[in-house]
């Protein structure tokens, strides 16, 4: 499907791994110029060189999403490098999975801080250039979770829900502008972190694994395609959504890409 998005330039924050990754690789495909933004040198320099190699026009840049100071010198330098941005992709995410009884104070922020100031952060931080250009697509990375609350899964469950409504109102302010504001809810998705996690765990201590494998069954049966999302899945819906000529009358949306998982 024509997308007509070469030639375009996106940021996508989390671009080291997971759905961020195939999220670049997608654009990247596409023929986007992509600035991959990781604070993690080591998943960053990997994903660039694996794109580069499959020759992609693509940065790395080496930035927490939470440092306000980073995000502007990561938006200064797309801008000298590629002179635009049409696409920003808020994925980058962190989260405790602890009940919120058993939580302390000082758990909270960490979540807070990337998942709804480092989303916040960017989109400061590019929006007058994209009012100032009349066009731009900003697609931000929520969960299920926002949408009916994750036991377990309390402050990320409300910052992530602090993303979609944000979404909305940025949406309603800016479509004047010509910029789209859309969020993905993604379920449990297999990516590298939870590839590693399992293979730790089974090398370590097969009882605990024994027993993951067990509740992952149990876990399936609440998705009606019987299978997890692959980092592919969300990517694709991201990319169609930065495309102008395929989603161009498609904003303030929350789009779950979930397998059946919840159905809000
Ligand atoms: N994997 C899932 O099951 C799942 C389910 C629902 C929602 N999500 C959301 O989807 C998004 C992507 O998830 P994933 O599983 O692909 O993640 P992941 O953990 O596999 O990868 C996230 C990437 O973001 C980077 N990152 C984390 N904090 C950062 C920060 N402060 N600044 C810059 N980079 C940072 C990490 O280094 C990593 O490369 C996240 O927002 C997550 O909350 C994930």
């Amino acid at each position: 499907m024509e997308l007509e998005l070469k030639g375009k330039v996106a940021i996508v924050t989390g671009g080291g791994w997971g759905m961020g990754k195939a999220t670049v690789s997608g654009f990247a495909n596409e023929g986007v110029r992509v600035v991959i933004v990781d604070f993690d040198e080591g998943r960053g320099n990997a994903a660039l060189k694996e794109m580069k190699e499959k020759g992609g026009e693509v940065l790395f840049a080496k930035v927490d999403v939470a440092n306000w100071e980073m995000v502007k010198q990561a938006v200064a330098t797309t801008l000298e490098r590629f002179g635009q941005i049409d696409i920003l992709v808020n994925n980058a995410g962190a989260w405790q999975t602890e009940f919120f009884v058993k939580q302390k104070r000082e758990d909270w922020f960490f979540q807070v801080d990337v998942c709804f100031y480092g989303t916040l952060n960017f989109i400061k931080a590019v929006i007058d250039h994209m009012i100032s250009r009349k066009t731009g697509s900003i697609i931000n990375v929520a969960s299920d979770a926002a949408r009916i609350g994750e036991p377990n899964q309390p402050i990320y469950s409300g910052a992530k829900g602090a993303v979609v409504a944000f979404s909305k109102a940025l949406a309603k302010e800016v479509g004047t502008h010509g910029i789209r504001v859309n969020v993905v809810c993604p379920s449990l998705t297999v990516g590298e972190r939870r590839s590693e996690m399992v293979e730790k765990m089974k090398q370590e201590n097969p009882e605990k694994y024994a027993e993951y494998e067990d509740q992952m069954k149990k876990a399936l049966r609440l998705y009606p395609l019987r299978k997890f999302g692959r980092p592919e899945d969300v990517a694709n819906m991201i990319i169609f959504l930065a495309s102008d000529l395929r989603a161009g009358h498609i904003t303030g949306q929350t789009i779950s890409i979930n397998g059946g998982y919840c159905m809000v």
